[in-house]
C-alpha cells in the first residue's frame, strides 16, 4: 500500500456532504464545514477526516504529513463546461467585438465557431493533444481537478471524431478526471447551410455509429439556437444520441430565448447550460426539472451580455452549477476560481452557493457525484489547499487573485 498522506491543522475544511446528491434552490447556501480539521489520505482517496483535538499522532508514524495551518482545503473545483480542445486563439474577433461587431454578425462572416473548425481541420491529432494537454496543466494547477470535454470544432465526420480521440487520449494521459462530450451539432458548417438534413444524417448514421463502437463519447451535446440548431433538430440529434447510450447536455438561451430549457427537460437532459436569456416560464420549467442548470459566468462577461438570472433560479427552487465554458470565442479562460468570483460578484450568489456549484453540482452535471465534487470518505482525494486567507468568503473576495497554494489529484500533489 502506497503511503498514506496526513493533512493537519487544516482552518476550515469545506464541502463535507452526507449524500452526493445534487443541491437544489435553498439548499445551495449549506455548504458543512469542519473546523481545526484533519484529512487522511490512503490508496488515492480520502480515508477519514476528523478534528484536531481527536486526531491519535501515533496512528500516522510514516505517514508524508501536511501542515495546513491557517489554509482552507475544499474539494478540487469539477468545471463541467468546456470546448478546450482547440487548434488557435481568436483574438482578431475579440478585436472586432471592440469594435462593436456583435458575436452574431462575426458567426455569420465565417467566423466564431466555423473560425476554429477550419483550424481544427488544418491541425494533426497531436498538436491538438499538445495544446490541450498543456491547458490541462494549468487548469489542474488553478484547482480544477474533474472537466468535462467537448468536440464541436470539426464539423465533418474525420474531424469530429479526430478531436474525440484526442479527448479518449487525455483521458489516458492526464490524471484529471475528464469526461467528453459529442458536440457535432455546434454549427452547420458552410456547405449544409441550405441542407439542414443531409449534416443531421451525417451525425446521426455517420458520426455517431462510430462514436459509439469506439466509446468516444460520455454525453451528447447540441447549440439549440436561433440560426444554429432548431428545438425540433435538437431533439431529433439528442434521442439518437441517447439511442446510443450517450445521455443529452444542451447550450441553450445564450442568445435568444430558444426553447432550449424546454427542449433540454423534455428530453430530461443533465443539464442545460448558459441560461444568458430567460423569461419566467423558462425559469419554472427548469425549477420543476431534474434537469442541471449551467451557468457560464466567464461567456456572459467576455460578450457583455446580460448575466444568467441565477437569484431568480435559486429562488424558484433550480439545481445549478457553475462552469468556465473554456473557448477560444466566448470564454478564453479555464479559471474556476474567477467564475466563483464572477458568479458572487455579478450574480449575487452567495460564496458557498458558488463553491456548491462549482463542486458537488459540477460532479453531479457530469454523473460523478459519487467520485468527487465534496469531502466525504471512499472519494478521490481531489483538493485544493488554499494559501492562509481569512475566511471562506474571501475566496471570491479577492478576485483575480490565487488564493490556491496547492492541488492534489488522487492526493497526489499537482502544484
Ligand atoms: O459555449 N455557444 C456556443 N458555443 C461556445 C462558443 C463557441 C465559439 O465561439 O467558439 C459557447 O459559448
Ligand atoms: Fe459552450
Amino acid at each position: 500500500m502506497a503511503k498514506s498522506i496526513l493533512i493537519t491543522n487544516i482552518e476550515e475544511l469545506v464541502g463535507l456532504h452526507q449524500s452526493d446528491a445534487v443541491l437544489r434552490g435553498l439548499q445551495l447556501a449549506n455548504l458543512p464545514v469542519l473546523r481545526k480539521a484533519f484529512l487522511v489520505i490512503e490508496d488515492q482517496e480520502i480515508a477519514e477526516v476528523g478534528t484536531m483535538d481527536a486526531l491519535d499522532l501515533n496512528h500516522f508514524k510514516g505517514s508524508h504529513i501536511i501542515d495546513a495551518s491557517g489554509k482552507f482545503v475544499l474539494p478540487g473545483w469539477c468545471d463541467s463546461h468546456t470546448h478546450l480542445v482547440f487548434a488557435a486563439s481568436r483574438e482578431e474577433e475579440f478585436v472586432d467585438k471592440i469594435k462593436g461587431r456583435s458575436y452574431q454578425e462575426i458567426a455569420a462572416k465565417g467566423g466564431g465557431i466555423l473560425n476554429s473548425a477550419r483550424k481544427v481541420e488544418e491541425a494533426s491529432e497531436e498538436t491538438l493533444f499538445t495544446a490541450s494537454y498543456n491547458r490541462l496543466q494549468e487548469i489542474s494547477k488553478l484547482g480544477t481537478t474533474t472537466v468535462e470535454i467537448k468536440s464541436g470544432y470539426g464539423l465533418s465526420v474525420e474531424a469530429e471524431l479526430k478531436m474525440l480521440r484526442v479527448i479518449k487520449k487525455l483521458k489516458e494521459r492526464s490524471s484529471l478526471q475528464i469526461k467528453a462530450t459529442f458536440l457535432g451539432a455546434h454549427a452547420y458548417p458552410s456547405a449544409y447551410k441550405e441542407n439542414h438534413a443531409a449534416y443531421i444524417k451525417l451525425i446521426t448514421d455517420e458520426m455517431l455509429p462510430v462514436i459509439a463502437s469506439e466509446k468516444l463519447a460520455d454525453f451528447i451535446d447540441v447549440f439549440c439556437e436561433e440560426g444554429f440548431f432548431s428545438p425540433q433538430e435538437t431533439e431529433q440529434i439528442c434521442l439518437a444520441g441517447k439511442s446510443m447510450g450517450l445521455p443529452a447536455k444542451i447550450h441553450g438561451n445564450q442568445l435568444h430565448l430558444s426553447n432550449g430549457v424546454q427542449t433540454a427537460v423534455k428530453l430530461k437532459a443533465i443539464s442545460v447550460d448558459h441560461l444568458e436569456t430567460m423569461d419566467a416560464a423558462s425559469i419554472t420549467c427548469l425549477a420543476q426539472s431534474d434537469t442541471i442548470g449551467t451557468l457560464l459566468p466567464n461567456a456572459a462577461f467576455f460578450l457583455r451580455m446580460t448575466d444568467p438570472p441565477a437569484r431568480a433560479l435559486i429562488e424558484a427552487g433550480a439545481a445549478i452549477a457553475l462552469a468556465t465554458d473554456y473557448n477560444p470565442g466566448s470564454a478564453p479562460s479555464g479559471n474556476m476560481n474567477f467564475v466563483v468570483s464572477q458568479a458572487c460578484i455579478r450574480m449575487r450568489m452567495l460564496p458557498e452557493e458558488a463553491i456548491n456549484a462549482a463542486t458537488i453540482n459540477g460532479a453531479c452535471a457530469l454523473q460523478l457525484q459519487n467520485r468527487c465534487g465534496s469531502i466525504r470518505s471512499g472519494k478521490r482525494a481531489d483538493l485544493i489547499i488554499t494559501r492562509p486567507i481569512s475566511s471562506l468568503a474571501y475566496l471570491p473576495y479577492a478576485f483575480g487573485d490565487s488564493c490556491v497554494e496547492q492541488v492534489l489529484i488522487g492526493g497526489m500533489p499537482i502544484l
